[in-house]
């Protein structure tokens, strides 16, 4: 477990003032300046041996995206873009940082801008997230007012931070297609090459990153890279947040250390399974389109990047969906095929009809209507979407189809044999 002392989030709650006093009560803007003193490379430095990795979703180095970046900054602009978007289902973390402790999201977007040679930071905020952004604007005009960021701040590197509405689409909290969006065009996503490092926002060298991995720097600075990476294990490092929803007897958010294992967060945190730890059918880890993983492999899995793989499904955000014993698995899974089947943005040919002729197939089968050799056609076609398209959504389209037919082939063929005995009798 987390000792209380390792907690970054302390205000996770909402039980204290989220705003400025309460921020600096808790430790917050604590001499930011004296980390700004280490220097920008020596902060790339300090988040690289912290082992941090990207919370949005891919786990990707944090410290090794930022030394992307050019070093030198040129004619063009160097630009930060937090992504809050936050629209991945089961998914409700990045929220509770905003509303309850925004400060740790100013101060370490300014420290990461810095890093990357930023003067100019914007938060994508998903839509519908209206009473956190009145939260985080309240706290964006505080740090101004305190000249905290803003030009000529009292930490000596110009700063601002613009907060920037979504619409709601779940397409736009993919990196390029949300640059696309904050430029004022339709969110799709664009072919990389070039990276964001090179030709991001308005043509300009970004970084894009979670609200979560932003949000850790100032702690990782001033406790040290080395302490971030004694928690967790090698390559899995640092604290985590976590969202556990679903069959259990208390859904939360909770802080904990990487690499918990997935039974004991369930049951020290959410309460347990509904019905007791020998109900549980499944559990998606880390948001929905990830594999489902069955109640054999969670009883042994850590929450981490490297057990989940291990287990052929993923930490992605590290949203946790309980499913007992009532579940009817196949509908869970078609209803998520008709999630992703609405949300592709249409651009690529397998993604587009991909999408919806899963669903279509999944929904027959989930009516027991159709042929055995359909599953098979059907893992066929996962195949054929996943790391064919232009961004990672066709892959959250093929994934949780290919969960299901690994774990619960024989409940698709119960479905379809019952529906043949029911014909025969008629
Ligand atoms: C369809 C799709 C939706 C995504 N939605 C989010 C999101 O809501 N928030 C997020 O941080 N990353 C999201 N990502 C991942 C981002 O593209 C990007 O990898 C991430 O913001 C990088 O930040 P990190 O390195 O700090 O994790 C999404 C990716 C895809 C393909
Ligand atoms: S994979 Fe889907 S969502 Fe992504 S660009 Fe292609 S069509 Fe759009």
């Amino acid at each position: 477990m987390l000792h209380d002392r390792d907690r970054i989030f302390t205000n996770l709650y909402g039980l204290k003032d989220p705003f400025l006093a309460g921020a600096r009560a808790r430790g917050d803007w604590d001499d930011t300046k004296a980390l700004l003193a280490m220097g920008r490379e020596a902060i790339v430095e300090e988040v690289k041996k912290s082992g941090l990795r990207g919370r949005g979703g891919a786990g990707f180095s944090t410290g090794m995206k930022w030394s992307f970046m050019p070093k030198e900054i040129g004619e063009r602009p160097h630009y930060l873009v937090i992504n809050a978007d936050e629209g991945e289902p089961g998914t409700c973390k990045d929220r509770e940082i905003m509303r309850h402790d925004p400060h740790k999201l100013i101060e370490g977007a300014l420290l990461s801008g810095f890093a990357i040679g930023a003067h100019v930071a914007y938060i994508y905020i998903r839509g519908e997230f209206y009473r956190e952004t009145e939260a985080f604007q309240r706290a964006v005009d505080e740090a101004y007012e305190a000249n905290l960021i803003g030009r000529n701040n009292v930490h000596g590197w110009d700063f601002d931070l613009y907060v920037h509405r979504g619409m709601g689409a779940y397409i736009c909290g993919e990196e390029t297609a949300l640059i696309e969006s904050l430029e004022g065009k339709k969110g799709q996503p664009r072919l990389k090459p070039p990276f964001p490092a090179n030709c991001g926002l308005y043509g300009s060298p970004t970084t894009v990153n979670n609200v979560e991995s932003i949000a850790v720097v100032p702690d990782i600075l001033r406790r040290g890279g080395a302490w971030f990476a004694s928690i967790g294990r090698p390559n899995n490092t640092g604290t985590k947040i976590y969202a556990i929803s679903g069959h259990v007897e208390a859904p939360c958010v909770v802080e904990e250390a990487m690499s918990i294992p997935l039974k004991d967060l369930i049951e020290r945190h959410a309460g347990g399974v509904r019905g007791g730890w020998d109900n549980l059918l499944g559990v998606i880890p880390g948001g929905s389109s990830v594999p489902v993983i069955p109640k054999s492999v969670c009883t042994s899995v850590l929450m981490d990047f490297d057990s989940l793989r291990e287990a052929k499904s993923s930490l992605g955000t590290a949203a946790v969906i309980v499913m007992d014993r009532s579940t009817d698995i196949v509908r869970a899974v078609t209803r998520l095929a008709r999630f992703y089947a609405h949300e592709s943005c249409g651009q690529c040919t397998p993604c587009r009809e991909g999408s919806g002729w899963m669903y279509r197939v999944l929904s027959r089968l989930a009516r027991g209507d159709g042929r055995i050799g359909e599953i098979d056609m059907l893992e066929d076609v996962t195949r054929q979407v996943e790391g064919h398209t232009i961004c990672a959504l066709g892959d959250a389209a093929a994934w949780p189809i290919q969960g299901l037919i690994r774990h619960f082939r024989p409940e698709l063929e119960a479905r379809v044999q019952a529906r043949r005995h029911i014909q025969a009798a008629q």
